[in-house]
């Protein structure tokens, strides 16, 4: 069994339960999945120990947040070059973030990303049987690269 961290930050929740259910779907999958909020990871330490990494951000003024702009500073000095992963992002009109962060992870990273793109649903969509099921399926995915 592979263990993946879903590491997300949400002001108001929804990228949270997006978090929730693609962790649930790395599980269905058979695997692990830790879930953390971005503002307890301190150090790139913390980021060692996983096989794959699946980073959540909503989009505010069509940007990824300042939180999570020095997070994937610090994420690079973990080393993530040919890991599995992915990135998602809750929105209501725009949506930028899961693909900007899904970028960095391709291109910076050099990470080894499930061929998906970003995971971005619009808010009012996650609570709904499709987008939990968008989710799962979503972590399954990336699960499915081990
Ligand atoms: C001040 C403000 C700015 C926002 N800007 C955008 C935006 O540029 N594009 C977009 O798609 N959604 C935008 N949103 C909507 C949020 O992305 C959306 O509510 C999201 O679900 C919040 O996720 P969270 O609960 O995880 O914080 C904005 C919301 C607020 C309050």
């Amino acid at each position: 069994m592979r263990k993946i961290l879903v590491a997300y930050i949400s002001r108001t929740g929804m990228t949270e339960k997006m978090g929730n259910f693609i962790a649930e779907g790395v599980r269905m999958a058979g695997h692990e999945a830790e879930i953390k909020k971005i503002a307890e990871i301190k150090t790139e330490k913390e980021l060692k120990g996983f096989d794959g990494y699946i980073f959540g951000c909503p989009t505010y003024h069509r940007d990824m947040t300042s939180g999570m702009k020095t997070f994937l500073f610090l994420a690079q000095k973990a080393n993530l070059t040919g890991k599995i992963g992915g990135a998602f992002c809750s929105y209501t009109h725009s949506g930028e973030s899961g693909s900007m962060i899904y970028d960095t992870m391709q291109h910076v990273y050099k990470m080894d990303l499930a061929d998906l793109g970003a995971l971005n649903l619009k808010e009012h969509t996650i609570d709904t049987q499709e987008g939990i099921k968008a989710c799962q399926d979503y972590g399954k995915a990336v699960a499915k690269k081990f």
